[in-house]
């Protein structure tokens, strides 16, 4: 065993976002979740929306209170557009809404907890997808920074941390590659890119506003990186790598930190005929508005290898063309949500932007395991979630050889603090260091909950994993 301290001033966290647990308060607009479940419930697990969600919007005092108890130092939550903004053209503030926003901001500062607020989790006002085409309207952009501007504006003296979108390539995918989120369009190749291109700009946008205002804080985004991990050596794979890589990772990576689109991707989609539309202007925009920091989401690796066959799209497009899944035999998965767990590639996403970002300060902004049916570790009114601890311990390991080899990481989010809404799945898995009945409501702290506590009040604990890179 070995005790694994972490700098000082870490930051030892969680996140969630508006629409995954406040609840619908105030239905002025509808965001696209809250549209998507009342006209397709049967979509959702279970038939759970967000309705009630973890019921912030009421317990948010009681919330922050477990949340310190757990030792928590700092927390993200996301600012809904839907319920910030009452006139969605001029981005002119909702009372109501304003008055949550900073009910949240006055009990963080009460518990001593670093707040970070995130502009944009998946949770579009619905009208503006069915008026303009959503992210892939340029105007919907101008809209996006007008929101931006009135958060910072009413919101950014008190909050120094603050993210423009959340996993931003996941709306690409979602919503126009793969189909599973709403509109589920597959394969829509050209409204793919543009989106893509746009919520680049949006974000630089939203950067430009934060710096007109001289803010006390610092802005950032939250992206998710999928590493690829080619299945040999070859050629023909490691290319499927670079290809995966410049599709779903570097695409939002490099404009946000270097100011660029990778090359990669741009003559790919050039010569797919799928190329966004761009003016030298905003290019502009995007090269002199570059994030302050960045926030990584880990799940899981991107394991592929060379695209073996023809696709039969049909004239759709999707970025399948260049790789491949590979079904690598003996991983470790996460049976419940599918996804392959790899701790180690949390020190190679760390080297890599020591080695290639210009080693930048960042931290994790989410990493976690949800587990179905979590009631049956329940004993003595406690979920024995030594799994999660599991989890959390050896790609907390991994991290902490990357701090030591210099990589600029500032905090680790666990996903999440109290057990929330998602989008499809609603309340199949739990993630949480709290857990939520969802009869009574409810929020009770897991095993997890005090390891975390330990944890972040030691500022390290003991590791029994041995990681050598
Ligand atoms: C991240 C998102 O991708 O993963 C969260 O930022 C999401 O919103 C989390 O809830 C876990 O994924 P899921 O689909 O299991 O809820």
């Amino acid at each position: 065993m070995t005790f694994l301290q972490f700098p000082n001033g870490f930051w030892w966290g969680a996140a969630t976002s508006g629409p995954q647990s406040e609840g619908t308060f105030d239905k002025k607009h509808e965001n696209l979740m809250d549209y998507w479940f009342r006209t397709k419930p049967e979509d959702f697990h279970n038939q759970v929306g967000p309705n009630v969600a973890s019921d912030f919007y009421h317990q948010y005092e009681n919330d922050f209170k477990l949340l310190k108890e757990i030792g928590l130092n700092s927390y993200r939550t996301s600012i809904q557009w839907s319920r910030l903004i009452d006139d969605l053209e001029e981005g002119s503030v909702n009372p109501e809404g304003l008055a949550f926003y900073k009910k949240i901001v006055q009990e963080a500062k009460k518990n001593d907890i670093e707040l970070v607020f995130n502009l944009h989790h998946f949770d579009i006002p619905i009208e503006l997808v069915h008026k303009y085409g959503g992210w892939t309207s340029k105007h919907v952009v101008d809209l996006f920074a007008k929101f931006a501007k009135c958060a910072f504006t009413h919101l950014g003296k008190e909050v120094k941390y603050w993210t423009t979108f959340n996993e931003p390539i996941v709306i690409v995918e979602a919503s126009y590659l793969y189909g599973f989120h709403y509109p589920k369009y597959f394969g829509h190749g050209k409204e793919a890119a543009q989106v893509m291109y746009n919520l680049n700009l949006a974000s630089a946008k939203a950067i430009a506003e934060y710096k007109k205002l001289n803010l006390p804080g610092k802005i950032g985004i939250i992206l998710n990186l999928t590493p690829s991990y080619p299945r040999s050596n070859s050629k023909e794979d490691v290319y499927a790598g670079h290809m995966a890589d410049a599709m779903l990772n570097h695409s939002f990576l490099e404009p946000a930190v270097l100011g660029k689109f990778p090359e990669l991707l741009v003559s790919t989609l050039e010569k797919d005929g799928i190329l966004w539309q761009s003016s030298a202007e905003e290019m502009e925009i995007i090269r002199s508005n570059k994030v302050d920091f960045l926030g990584l989401n880990y799940y899981h690796p991107n394991r592929v290898k060379a695209q073996e066959q023809e696709l039969d799209l049909q004239g759709k497009w999707i970025p399948n063309i260049y790789f491949d899944d590979y079904k690598k035999p003996d991983i470790r998965m996460n049976p419940y949500r599918g996804w392959e767990i790899y701790p180690r590639a949390i020190y190679d996403i760390a080297m890599d932007i020591k080695n290639h970002y210009g080693n930048i300060p960042w931290y994790i902004s989410e990493n976690g395991m949800g587990v179905e049916n979590e009631a049956r570790f329940l004993e003595n009114g406690q979920i024995q979630d030594d799994y999660r601890i599991d989890f959390y311990e050896e790609h907390l390991s991994w991290l902490h050889k990357a701090i030591e080899e210099g990589s600029n990481c500032f905090g680790y989010h666990a996903w999440t603090g109290i057990d929330c809404w998602s989008w499809a799945n609603s309340y199949k898995n739990r993630y949480g260091f709290i857990s939520v009945d969802l009869e009574t409501q409810n929020h009770t702290i897991k095993k997890s909950g005090y390891w975390m506590k330990k944890t972040s009040s030691a500022n390290g604990f003991e590791s029994h994993y041995e990681v050598h890179p």
